[in-house]
């Protein structure tokens, strides 16, 4: 088959390249196991672009998730270049003016101890990588203020769900799902990610220069980009609390 605008000889060879380098891409994915194990939250990003087809392919393969009677309730709003410095600022602006949280689900007000153990110890991970004293209050600023404006990734990705379903908790779940899928998806295309509830704490300000749609919920944004291998918080590697705490096993005879 040719390829348009290419005489025979060059359109059949780049028809080959292209087949060759989808075999190698193929050849180089990496497993399962692989990508779930390595994938870290990435909070440094490269200045490079990405490409919207990845982004696309991502999102494609990310939506195999499972959600409730398939109902796929979720949509992404995918933003770069200027509507993400305006939301950027506009968030981070709001909250040093001190407007209050309008995430749009509910949250806590006081973290539990026991959970709050495990923020503390992914707080110090961060904070001993990126060369943070305890009691240095501008540099713990400055991590904050980065986390309100995702982290500078050149992609936001805007988890919202069809507001039809609001008041439900199966929305949520299935968003985190999705949300799951999209991190592992970007992961294992060699891009990082981080899950970013405080991009969206001023939410107002998404909905505006994200122009989301009303009948969307927004649930959480994504920041994504290449990650930065100089960055010294992206080689934090978090902990997991141990199985035996974790699952019960019930009616097995060993
Ligand atoms: C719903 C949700 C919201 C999150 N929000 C933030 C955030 O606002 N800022 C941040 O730095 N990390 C945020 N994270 C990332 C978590 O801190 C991170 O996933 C956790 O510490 C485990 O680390 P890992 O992703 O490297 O395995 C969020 C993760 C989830 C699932």
């Amino acid at each position: 088959m040719l390829l348009a605008g290419m005489p025979p000889s060059q359109g059949v060879s780049a028809k080959m390249d292209q087949t060759l380098n989808s075999r190698q891409q193929e050849k180089n994915r990496m497993t399962y196991d692989a990508v779930v194990r390595e994938r870290k939250s990435t909070r440094g990003f490269l200045d490079k672009p990405v490409p919207r087809e990845l982004v696309t392919e991502i999102i494609e393969l990310a939506c195999r998730a499972p959600s409730s009677f398939n109902n796929q309730c979720w949509n992404f709003s995918v933003v770069t270049g200027e509507p993400l410095n305006a939301i950027r600022t506009g968030n981070t602006e709001g909250i040093l003016a001190g407007k209050p949280d309008s995430r749009e689900f509910r949250t806590f007000t006081t973290v539990p101890d026991e959970h709050r153990g495990r923020q503390i110890e992914i707080a110090k991970q961060l904070f001993g990588a990126m060369g943070i004293e305890r009691d240095d209050k501008e540099a713990r600023q400055d991590w904050v203020l980065r986390g309100f404006r995702q982290f500078d990734a050149p992609v936001s990705i805007v988890v919202t769900y069809d507001k039809v379903l609001l008041g439900s908790d199966i929305a949520p779940f299935d968003c985190g799902a999705v949300t799951n899928a999209l991190v592992n998806a970007a992961w294992s295309r060699g891009l990082g990610c981080v899950i970013n509830s405080q991009g969206i704490m001023q939410s107002p300000v998404v909905r505006e220069h994200a122009n989301i749609p009303d009948d969307q919920v927004i649930m959480i944004c994504v920041a994504m980009g290449w990650p930065d291998p100089d960055f010294p918080a992206n080689a934090v590697y978090s902990h997991r609390k141990p199985l035996d705490e974790t699952v019960r096993f019930v009616g097995f005879e060993d």
